[in-house]
Protein backbone atom coordinates (compact mmCIF):
# COMPACT_ATOMS: atom_id res chain seq x y z
CA UNK A 1 0.00 0.00 0.00
CA UNK A 2 1.46 3.65 -1.24
CA UNK A 3 0.51 6.07 1.83
CA UNK A 4 -0.46 9.58 0.01
CA UNK A 5 1.14 12.59 2.76
CA UNK A 6 -2.74 14.45 3.78
CA UNK A 7 -1.50 17.66 2.22
CA UNK A 8 -1.75 15.60 -0.90
CA UNK A 9 -5.04 13.86 -0.25
CA UNK A 10 -6.40 16.97 0.05
CA UNK A 11 -5.73 18.35 -3.53
CA UNK A 12 -8.55 18.35 -6.35
CA UNK A 13 -7.71 17.61 -9.78
CA UNK A 14 -7.16 20.29 -11.76
CA UNK A 15 -10.60 20.76 -13.84
CA UNK A 16 -10.25 22.71 -17.30
CA UNK A 17 -12.20 24.82 -19.47
CA UNK A 18 -13.96 22.17 -21.99
CA UNK A 19 -12.50 21.15 -25.04
CA UNK A 20 -13.83 21.59 -28.59
CA UNK A 21 -13.96 17.97 -28.98
CA UNK A 22 -16.08 17.57 -25.29
CA UNK A 23 -18.70 20.30 -26.66
CA UNK A 24 -18.98 18.77 -29.77
CA UNK A 25 -19.78 15.41 -28.26
CA UNK A 26 -22.53 16.38 -26.01
CA UNK A 27 -23.73 19.47 -27.74
CA UNK A 28 -22.55 18.74 -31.59
CA UNK A 29 -23.47 23.40 -32.04
CA UNK A 30 -23.32 24.45 -35.43
CA UNK A 31 -19.65 25.82 -34.23
CA UNK A 32 -17.87 26.51 -31.44
CA UNK A 33 -16.27 29.53 -29.97
CA UNK A 34 -13.46 28.74 -27.23
CA UNK A 35 -13.59 31.78 -25.03
CA UNK A 36 -12.83 29.75 -21.93
CA UNK A 37 -8.97 29.77 -21.22
CA UNK A 38 -7.70 33.10 -21.68
CA UNK A 39 -5.92 32.04 -24.97
CA UNK A 40 -5.05 34.13 -28.15
CA UNK A 41 -7.60 33.28 -30.63
CA UNK A 42 -5.16 35.19 -33.43
CA UNK A 43 -3.39 31.74 -33.12
CA UNK A 44 0.34 32.97 -32.92
CA UNK A 45 3.36 33.81 -35.10
CA UNK A 46 4.01 31.66 -38.14
CA UNK A 47 7.66 32.87 -37.64
CA UNK A 48 7.23 30.45 -34.16
CA UNK A 49 5.88 27.92 -35.92
CA UNK A 50 8.80 27.71 -38.57
CA UNK A 51 11.79 28.26 -36.00
CA UNK A 52 9.92 25.14 -33.70
CA UNK A 53 10.11 23.34 -37.19
CA UNK A 54 13.58 23.76 -37.78
CA UNK A 55 14.51 23.18 -34.45
CA UNK A 56 13.03 19.63 -34.82
CA UNK A 57 15.70 18.41 -37.39
CA UNK A 58 18.00 18.18 -33.99
CA UNK A 59 15.31 16.80 -31.90
CA UNK A 60 17.05 13.47 -31.16
CA UNK A 61 19.32 15.62 -29.21
CA UNK A 62 18.33 17.26 -25.84
CA UNK A 63 17.34 21.04 -25.29
CA UNK A 64 19.84 23.41 -24.44
CA UNK A 65 19.68 23.08 -20.12
CA UNK A 66 20.55 27.00 -20.21
CA UNK A 67 18.19 27.92 -22.60
CA UNK A 68 21.07 30.57 -23.53
CA UNK A 69 19.79 31.83 -26.66
CA UNK A 70 16.09 33.26 -25.08
CA UNK A 71 17.79 34.05 -21.79
CA UNK A 72 20.08 36.22 -23.82
CA UNK A 73 17.62 37.95 -26.08
CA UNK A 74 15.47 38.41 -23.34
CA UNK A 75 18.35 39.89 -21.15
CA UNK A 76 19.19 42.56 -24.45
CA UNK A 77 15.04 43.39 -24.38
CA UNK A 78 14.97 44.21 -20.99
CA UNK A 79 18.72 45.57 -20.40
CA UNK A 80 19.66 43.02 -18.20
CA UNK A 81 21.94 40.70 -18.05
CA UNK A 82 21.03 36.43 -19.26
CA UNK A 83 22.08 35.93 -15.26
CA UNK A 84 18.83 37.63 -14.27
CA UNK A 85 16.51 35.27 -16.36
CA UNK A 86 14.90 31.93 -16.09
CA UNK A 87 12.98 30.35 -18.35
CA UNK A 88 10.47 27.12 -17.87
CA UNK A 89 7.83 25.09 -19.00
CA UNK A 90 5.24 28.18 -18.91
CA UNK A 91 5.09 30.71 -16.15
CA UNK A 92 4.00 28.29 -14.04
CA UNK A 93 6.57 26.05 -14.78
CA UNK A 94 8.86 29.17 -13.47
CA UNK A 95 6.58 29.36 -10.09
CA UNK A 96 6.68 25.54 -9.41
CA UNK A 97 10.81 26.32 -9.82
CA UNK A 98 9.84 28.59 -6.83
CA UNK A 99 7.87 26.83 -4.47
CA UNK A 100 10.15 24.15 -4.98
CA UNK A 101 13.45 26.22 -4.06
CA UNK A 102 12.30 28.60 -1.29
CA UNK A 103 9.95 27.24 0.92
CA UNK A 104 10.80 25.01 4.51
CA UNK A 105 7.73 23.44 6.40
CA UNK A 106 7.09 26.34 8.65
CA UNK A 107 6.68 28.89 6.11
CA UNK A 108 3.72 30.74 4.95
CA UNK A 109 2.36 31.42 0.97
CA UNK A 110 0.15 34.84 1.16
CA UNK A 111 -2.04 35.80 -1.70
CA UNK A 112 -5.31 37.08 -2.41
CA UNK A 113 -8.66 34.80 -2.22
CA UNK A 114 -9.32 35.34 -5.98
CA UNK A 115 -6.30 34.41 -8.12
CA UNK A 116 -4.56 32.21 -10.54
CA UNK A 117 -5.21 28.18 -9.04
CA UNK A 118 -1.96 27.31 -10.64
CA UNK A 119 0.23 29.32 -7.57
CA UNK A 120 -2.30 27.66 -4.95
CA UNK A 121 -2.34 24.32 -6.43
CA UNK A 122 1.30 24.49 -6.38
CA UNK A 123 1.91 25.41 -2.25
CA UNK A 124 -0.40 23.29 -1.59
CA UNK A 125 1.45 20.16 -3.09
CA UNK A 126 4.21 21.77 -0.74
CA UNK A 127 2.37 21.21 1.72
CA UNK A 128 3.12 24.87 3.72
CA UNK A 129 0.50 27.66 4.88
CA UNK A 130 -1.79 29.56 2.44
CA UNK A 131 -2.75 32.47 3.59
CA UNK A 132 -5.56 34.13 1.31
CA UNK A 133 -6.83 37.69 1.88
CA UNK A 134 -10.38 38.64 0.38
CA UNK A 135 -10.12 40.69 -2.47
CA UNK A 136 -11.59 44.04 -2.58
CA UNK A 137 -15.13 44.73 -3.12
CA UNK A 138 -13.64 45.98 -6.78
CA UNK A 139 -12.81 42.57 -7.30
CA UNK A 140 -9.07 43.97 -6.51
CA UNK A 141 -5.57 42.46 -4.92
CA UNK A 142 -6.13 44.18 -1.24
CA UNK A 143 -2.51 45.49 -0.93
CA UNK A 144 -2.87 47.06 2.48
CA UNK A 145 -4.52 44.29 4.02
CA UNK A 146 -1.74 41.67 2.28
CA UNK A 147 1.02 43.67 3.89
CA UNK A 148 -0.65 43.31 7.33
CA UNK A 149 -1.07 39.66 6.74
CA UNK A 150 2.66 39.19 6.43
CA UNK A 151 4.61 37.86 9.29
CA UNK A 152 7.87 36.12 10.28
CA UNK A 153 6.38 33.07 8.79
CA UNK A 154 5.93 34.75 5.45
CA UNK A 155 8.18 33.32 2.70
CA UNK A 156 6.65 34.34 -0.54
CA UNK A 157 4.03 36.97 -1.66
CA UNK A 158 2.08 36.07 -5.02
CA UNK A 159 0.75 38.73 -6.94
CA UNK A 160 -0.85 38.42 -10.25
CA UNK A 161 -0.91 41.97 -12.07
CA UNK A 162 -3.14 41.97 -13.91
CA UNK A 163 -4.94 39.54 -12.13
CA UNK A 164 -6.56 36.51 -13.66
CA UNK A 165 -9.77 35.72 -13.58
CA UNK A 166 -10.82 39.53 -12.11
CA UNK A 167 -8.90 41.25 -14.90
CA UNK A 168 -8.59 44.01 -12.32
CA UNK A 169 -4.74 45.80 -11.69
CA UNK A 170 -3.25 47.70 -9.16
CA UNK A 171 -1.73 51.09 -9.98
CA UNK A 172 2.11 52.35 -9.62
CA UNK A 173 1.37 53.96 -6.04
CA UNK A 174 -0.32 51.25 -4.87
CA UNK A 175 2.35 48.86 -5.96
CA UNK A 176 5.15 51.29 -4.46
CA UNK A 177 3.18 51.82 -1.05
CA UNK A 178 3.07 48.00 -1.11
CA UNK A 179 6.74 47.08 -1.53
CA UNK A 180 7.82 49.81 1.35
CA UNK A 181 6.31 48.05 3.85
CA UNK A 182 7.08 44.22 3.16
CA UNK A 183 10.11 42.64 4.75
CA UNK A 184 13.56 41.68 2.62
CA UNK A 185 13.18 37.99 3.59
CA UNK A 186 9.74 37.60 1.92
CA UNK A 187 10.03 36.98 -1.96
CA UNK A 188 7.26 38.89 -4.08
CA UNK A 189 6.42 36.61 -7.08
CA UNK A 190 5.00 39.58 -9.73
CA UNK A 191 2.90 37.55 -11.91
CA UNK A 192 2.48 39.69 -15.18
CA UNK A 193 1.43 36.93 -17.47
CA UNK A 194 -1.13 39.63 -19.07
CA UNK A 195 1.54 42.30 -18.75
CA UNK A 196 1.41 43.33 -22.72
CA UNK A 197 -2.25 44.18 -22.40
CA UNK A 198 -2.06 46.30 -19.02
CA UNK A 199 1.60 47.81 -20.35
CA UNK A 200 0.28 50.58 -22.11
CA UNK A 201 -2.26 51.71 -18.95
CA UNK A 202 -0.15 54.76 -17.66
CA UNK A 203 -0.56 53.80 -13.76
CA UNK A 204 0.12 50.24 -14.37
CA UNK A 205 3.73 49.79 -12.63
CA UNK A 206 5.86 47.31 -15.03
CA UNK A 207 7.81 45.43 -12.11
CA UNK A 208 11.13 45.23 -14.27
CA UNK A 209 11.49 48.95 -14.13
CA UNK A 210 12.08 48.57 -10.34
CA UNK A 211 15.03 45.75 -10.19
CA UNK A 212 14.35 44.80 -6.49
CA UNK A 213 16.43 42.37 -4.95
CA UNK A 214 13.58 40.62 -3.42
CA UNK A 215 10.61 40.36 -6.62
CA UNK A 216 10.48 37.81 -9.30
CA UNK A 217 8.80 38.91 -12.09
CA UNK A 218 7.06 35.95 -14.32
CA UNK A 219 5.82 36.90 -17.86
CA UNK A 220 4.73 34.00 -20.70
CA UNK A 221 4.43 33.61 -24.14
CA UNK A 222 0.72 31.85 -23.51
CA UNK A 223 -0.57 34.54 -23.96
CA UNK A 224 -0.11 37.38 -26.01
CA UNK A 225 2.39 35.31 -28.15
CA UNK A 226 0.18 32.68 -28.05
CA UNK A 227 2.53 29.64 -27.62
CA UNK A 228 0.24 28.18 -24.59
CA UNK A 229 0.58 24.34 -25.79
CA UNK A 230 4.81 24.88 -26.27
CA UNK A 231 4.57 25.70 -22.54
CA UNK A 232 7.19 28.27 -22.72
CA UNK A 233 7.52 31.20 -19.98
CA UNK A 234 9.69 33.45 -17.82
CA UNK A 235 11.27 34.73 -15.12
CA UNK A 236 13.50 38.38 -14.25
CA UNK A 237 15.13 38.28 -10.65
CA UNK A 238 18.67 39.03 -8.65
CA UNK A 239 21.27 36.82 -10.20
CA UNK A 240 21.24 34.74 -6.62
CA UNK A 241 17.43 34.24 -6.99
CA UNK A 242 17.99 32.81 -10.61
CA UNK A 243 21.11 30.93 -9.31
CA UNK A 244 19.57 29.28 -6.96
CA UNK A 245 16.76 28.60 -9.23
CA UNK A 246 18.77 27.31 -11.68
CA UNK A 247 19.99 24.67 -9.33
CA UNK A 248 16.73 23.35 -8.80
CA UNK A 249 15.11 23.57 -12.59
CA UNK A 250 15.00 20.28 -14.44
CA UNK A 251 17.69 20.82 -16.76
CA UNK A 252 15.88 19.78 -19.93
CA UNK A 253 13.12 21.90 -19.73
CA UNK A 254 11.52 23.70 -21.59
CA UNK A 255 11.96 21.52 -24.58
CA UNK A 256 13.76 22.75 -28.07
CA UNK A 257 10.79 23.58 -30.00
CA UNK A 258 9.26 25.65 -27.27
CA UNK A 259 12.71 27.51 -26.85
CA UNK A 260 13.07 28.17 -30.34
CA UNK A 261 9.08 29.12 -30.78
CA UNK A 262 9.37 31.75 -27.52
CA UNK A 263 12.70 33.63 -29.20
CA UNK A 264 11.41 33.60 -32.77
CA UNK A 265 8.46 34.91 -31.48
CA UNK A 266 9.61 38.25 -30.08
CA UNK A 267 10.49 39.19 -33.13
CA UNK A 268 7.20 38.96 -34.74
CA UNK A 269 6.29 42.83 -33.47
CA UNK A 270 3.13 42.94 -36.02
CA UNK A 271 1.70 39.80 -35.01
CA UNK A 272 2.04 40.84 -31.25
CA UNK A 273 0.52 44.54 -32.16
CA UNK A 274 -2.69 43.14 -33.89
CA UNK A 275 -3.25 40.69 -30.83
CA UNK A 276 -2.90 43.63 -28.49
CA UNK A 277 -5.62 45.37 -30.89
CA UNK A 278 -7.66 42.34 -30.68
CA UNK A 279 -8.02 42.07 -27.19
CA UNK A 280 -8.29 46.13 -26.67
CA UNK A 281 -11.03 46.46 -29.01
CA UNK A 282 -12.80 43.21 -27.56
CA UNK A 283 -12.69 44.55 -24.31
CA UNK A 284 -14.84 47.77 -25.35
CA UNK A 285 -17.23 45.80 -27.23
CA UNK A 286 -17.69 43.14 -24.29
CA UNK A 287 -18.24 46.80 -21.89
CA UNK A 288 -20.95 48.17 -24.21
CA UNK A 289 -22.29 45.18 -24.56
CA UNK A 290 -22.59 44.46 -21.06
CA UNK A 291 -23.44 47.61 -20.52
CA UNK A 292 -26.04 48.01 -23.03
CA UNK A 293 -27.56 44.45 -21.45
CA UNK A 294 -28.07 45.46 -17.99
CA UNK A 295 -25.12 43.02 -16.95
CA UNK A 296 -22.32 44.18 -14.53
CA UNK A 297 -19.09 43.56 -15.36
CA UNK A 298 -15.60 44.38 -14.17
CA UNK A 299 -13.30 46.64 -16.53
CA UNK A 300 -10.24 44.48 -17.38
CA UNK A 301 -6.46 45.22 -18.08
CA UNK A 302 -6.16 41.47 -19.54
CA UNK A 303 -7.71 39.12 -22.36
CA UNK A 304 -10.83 38.25 -20.44
CA UNK A 305 -13.71 40.24 -18.91
CA UNK A 306 -15.79 38.51 -16.06
CA UNK A 307 -19.35 39.19 -15.84
CA UNK A 308 -20.95 39.20 -12.02
CA UNK A 309 -24.20 37.61 -11.92
CA UNK A 310 -27.11 37.55 -9.43
CA UNK A 311 -26.35 34.07 -8.02
CA UNK A 312 -24.43 31.09 -8.72
CA UNK A 313 -27.85 29.21 -9.95
CA UNK A 314 -27.39 31.68 -13.03
CA UNK A 315 -24.37 31.76 -13.69
CA UNK A 316 -24.59 27.84 -13.82
CA UNK A 317 -27.44 28.24 -16.11
CA UNK A 318 -25.81 30.84 -18.35
CA UNK A 319 -22.85 28.82 -18.84
CA UNK A 320 -24.32 25.80 -20.22
CA UNK A 321 -26.60 27.39 -22.05
CA UNK A 322 -24.36 29.13 -23.96
CA UNK A 323 -22.69 25.87 -24.11
CA UNK A 324 -25.27 24.07 -25.95
CA UNK A 325 -25.08 26.91 -28.60
CA UNK A 326 -21.34 26.34 -28.92
CA UNK A 327 -19.75 29.32 -26.64
CA UNK A 328 -17.42 27.80 -24.16
CA UNK A 329 -16.94 30.24 -21.23
CA UNK A 330 -15.64 29.61 -17.56
CA UNK A 331 -17.65 29.62 -14.27
CA UNK A 332 -15.24 30.52 -11.32
CA UNK A 333 -16.55 28.78 -8.64
CA UNK A 334 -12.86 27.29 -8.17
CA UNK A 335 -11.62 30.83 -7.72
CA UNK A 336 -14.26 31.21 -4.46
CA UNK A 337 -16.75 33.33 -6.94
CA UNK A 338 -19.57 31.08 -7.87
CA UNK A 339 -21.95 33.79 -9.65
CA UNK A 340 -19.27 35.05 -11.95
CA UNK A 341 -18.38 33.92 -15.08
CA UNK A 342 -14.72 34.86 -17.17
CA UNK A 343 -14.91 35.58 -21.19
CA UNK A 344 -11.88 35.43 -22.93
CA UNK A 345 -11.79 38.09 -26.02
CA UNK A 346 -12.20 36.35 -28.97
CA UNK A 347 -12.35 37.00 -32.91
CA UNK A 348 -14.28 39.41 -34.42
CA UNK A 349 -17.12 36.21 -35.70
CA UNK A 350 -16.87 34.57 -32.13
CA UNK A 351 -17.70 38.06 -30.74
CA UNK A 352 -20.71 37.77 -33.00
CA UNK A 353 -21.50 34.52 -32.03
CA UNK A 354 -21.08 35.27 -28.03
CA UNK A 355 -23.86 38.28 -29.01
CA UNK A 356 -25.79 36.56 -30.66
CA UNK A 357 -26.77 33.49 -28.20
CA UNK A 358 -26.37 35.65 -25.20
CA UNK A 359 -29.24 37.31 -26.82
CA UNK A 360 -31.19 33.98 -27.37
CA UNK A 361 -30.93 33.09 -23.32
CA UNK A 362 -33.48 33.82 -21.26
CA UNK A 363 -32.19 35.24 -17.70
C1 LIG B 1 -2.17 34.86 -13.90
C2 LIG B 1 -1.61 33.68 -14.63
N1 LIG B 1 -0.36 33.31 -14.40
C3 LIG B 1 0.19 32.27 -15.02
C4 LIG B 1 -0.52 31.55 -15.93
C5 LIG B 1 0.13 30.34 -16.56
O1 LIG B 1 0.72 30.66 -17.73
P1 LIG B 1 1.74 29.71 -18.47
O2 LIG B 1 1.03 29.13 -19.62
O3 LIG B 1 2.88 30.59 -18.82
O4 LIG B 1 2.19 28.65 -17.48
C6 LIG B 1 -1.83 31.87 -16.23
C7 LIG B 1 -2.61 31.09 -17.20
O5 LIG B 1 -3.78 31.15 -17.31
C8 LIG B 1 -2.39 32.98 -15.55
O6 LIG B 1 -3.65 33.34 -15.78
Amino acid sequence: MITVPSHIQKLKPYIAGKTIEEVVKTYNPKTISKLASNENRLGCSPKANEAAIQSMKMIMNYPDPACLNLRSELGKRFDIKPENVIAGSGSEGVMALITRTFFEDHHTALTASATFIGFIVLVNSRGVKLVQVPLTPEYKFDLNAIADAIDETTKVVYLANPNNPTGTFFTVTEFEAFMAKVPEHVLVIMDEAYFEFAGDIADYPDSMKYKMDNVITLRTFSKAYGLAGYRIGYGFAHEDIISTLLKVKLPFEPSTPAQAAGLASLDDVAFLNKTKDLVKNGRERFYRFFTEKGIEFVESASNSVMIVLENEQQAIRFTDEMLKKGVITRRLPAFGLPNCVRITVGLPHEMDHFEASFNEIVF
